[in-house]
């Protein structure tokens, strides 16, 4: 099996720098693709942050953390992966654009690279059929906090090759995450779980008449969670937690899937948790 060497990240939001951080702490050349340089430098600001909080924590050397923060190169020309081992899509979560991008991709990339979407509730096997090589072309499902959460989902599509797939599994071990198989179903494995159950929570919230602090309490300290559903959907982003209820809703057809509509609400209120300052709870 080639080894990775090279690494390209599209997209530097949350998920992107996170892949992004997991990758040069690893030891990786890595590029960052933003579609400007100032996001791309918000990006690598972020990342070097949270490094130097593991520097103070005394998780990392000073030298390693400048190191690792060196190895990040960041760009707005896809032409920057061509000699990438392995590229990893965070983009925006449609896919007509992934589509677009998976096509560029294909051309620019060399023919051995693996190309891996981060997508959460999306087809690989769709977004694959946008390139000329779809064989090469994998799930990698990162958990947010990306560079805390130890799950990733490699996600077989269709058409998605053996090698390419057990390569993107060597990976995910490599950057000293827990990957686990599946193959492309809707949610694949976490998502197809969790998503209904932080709408069941949701929805609780006013069937118990019970207040955002007493159902995290509830949950963290009824059932274990390391963090109660509302913190949880105001960490993810409610417009995110929204836009993959419904693309899950749409394909199940399950309405436990639907996002229940005081998270609309929220959602069209701008209330979308953490990011935009105020969620369940607000963020000073
Ligand atoms: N990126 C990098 N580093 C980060 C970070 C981030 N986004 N966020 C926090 N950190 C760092 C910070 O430096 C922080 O330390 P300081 O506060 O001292 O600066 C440190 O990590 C926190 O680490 P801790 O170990 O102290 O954190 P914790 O013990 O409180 O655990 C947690 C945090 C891992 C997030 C834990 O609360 C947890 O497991 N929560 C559940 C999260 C979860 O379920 N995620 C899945 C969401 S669903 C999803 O992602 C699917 C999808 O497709 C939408």
């Amino acid at each position: 099996m080639a080894e990775i060497r090279k690494v390209g990240v599209v997209g530097l939001g949350a998920m992107g720098a996170g892949i992004a951080q997991l990758c040069v702490e690893a030891g990786l050349e890595t590029v960052g693709r933003e579609v400007t340089a100032e996001l791309g430098q918000t990006a690598r600001d972020r990342i070097g942050h949270f490094l130097t909080r593991k520097v103070e924590k005394g998780q990392f050397e000073q030298e390693a953390r400048d190191d690792a923060v060196g190895r990040l190169t960041l760009t707005t020309e896809l032409d920057a992966f061509a000699d990438c081992d392995l590229v990893f899509e965070a983009i925006v979560e449609e896919l007509e654009p992934k589509q677009e991008l998976f096509g560029e991709l294909d051309r620019i990339c060399r023919p051995d690279a693996v190309l891996a979407t981060n997508t959460s509730a999306l087809s690989v096997t769709e977004i694959a059929a946008a390139a000329s090589t779809p064989g090469r072309v994998v799930g990698m499902h990162f958990f947010n906090p990306a560079p805390l959460m130890p799950l990733v989902e490699i996600v077989r599509a269709e058409l998605t090759e053996d090698e390419p797939f057990e390569r993107a599994f060597a990976f995910g071990e490599r950057i000293g995450k827990t990957p686990i198989r599946c193959h492309d179903t809707p949610g694949f494995v976490v998502n197809r779980v969790l998503i209904p159950l932080l709408n069941d929570c949701i929805r609780v919230l006013d069937e118990a008449r019970v207040t955002p602090e007493d159902m995290d309490a509830g949950m963290k300290n009824g059932a274990g969670w390391p963090m109660g559903p509302c913190t949880l959907v105001d960490l993810v982003g409610i417009d995110v937690h929204v836009h993959a209820s419904e693309a899950l809703y749409e394909k199940t057809r399950e309405p436990r899937m639907a996002p229940p509509p005081r998270l609309v609400a929220m959602r069209n209120a701008g209330l979308l948790g953490r990011k935009s300052g105020r969620g369940f709870y607000r963020y000073d």
